[in-house]
């Protein structure tokens, strides 16, 4: 009963010295007398050493504290990646680009403004085609009319061969491929392959003064068919 109750008060402690590995706890509980004798030999040995062998079961359990703070940097370790997965994944199914009041998408240009009509008026001259962003995204170039007014639509660049995106060429009015060499008209309808169809269109509206691409669905005006691709 003394045993015990001596055990689990205090860690016990293993002791090395000349005379070898002793126990100062267990000395307490042997014989006293040659246990004394042990102790006061190792007493006068200059190198003793001794270590805990066991922790009190209270000392094994961290405080509440401590374990709050783990659980904390638990809960952080797994709320960070779960967020930078969640984050891309919801982007994925919004629309890109800020809706316009007409339900379109609002132009954007090569540093992500806002077209507004008239300053870009101001700095593109008749007949220029300069790609800004539209629909989903693409690549779509805006139209100055001769008359200096913004034509009613815009035309995708994505090439209809294999999808690269068509430069405009002012010197020959034509939209030339760079991959294969297709080439389409000042209006993107297609004049030579291998592309099999004319580049897409949208309508280019003015909205509170940006522009504002809507999606084409009515007949191509080029071809007098259907859109290909609505
Ligand atoms: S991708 Fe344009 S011609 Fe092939």
């Amino acid at each position: 009963m003394a045993a015990s109750t001596l055990s689990s008060a205090s860690p016990s402690q293993l002791c090395s010295g000349k005379s070898g590995v002793f126990s100062p706890s267990s000395a307490l509980l042997g014989n006293p007398r040659r246990n004394s004798l042990a102790l006061a030999k190792e007493k006068r040995s200059p190198n003793i050493t001794c270590q805990a062998t066991s922790i009190p079961a209270d000392d094994r359990v961290p405080d509440m504290g401590k374990r709050q703070l783990m659980n904390l940097l638990l809960l952080g370790a797994i709320s960070l990646p779960t967020a930078g997965m969640l984050v891309p994944y919801g982007a994925f199914f919004a629309p890109p680009g800020r809706r316009g009041g007409s339900g379109g998408t609002v132009a954007k240009d090569a540093i992500g403004n806002d077209v507004v009509a008239a300053e870009w008026l101001k700095n593109h001259g008749p007949s220029d085609r300069t790609l800004t962003q539209g629909l989903k995204g693409d690549p779509t170039y805006l139209v100055v009319e001769n008359d200096r007014t913004l034509a009613t639509y815009g035309i995708n660049a994505v090439c209809t061969h294999l999808g690269c995106v068509v430069p405009w060429n002012a010197a020959e009015k034509k939209f030339i491929c760079p991959c294969h060499g297709s080439q389409y008209n000042n209006q993107g309808r297609v004049v030579r392959g291998p592309a099999p169809l004319s580049l897409a269109l949208a309508h280019a509206d003015v909205d509170d003064g940006k522009v504002v691409f809507i999606p084409w669905v009515e007949t191509d005006f080029r071809t007098g068919e259907a859109p290909w691709w609505a």
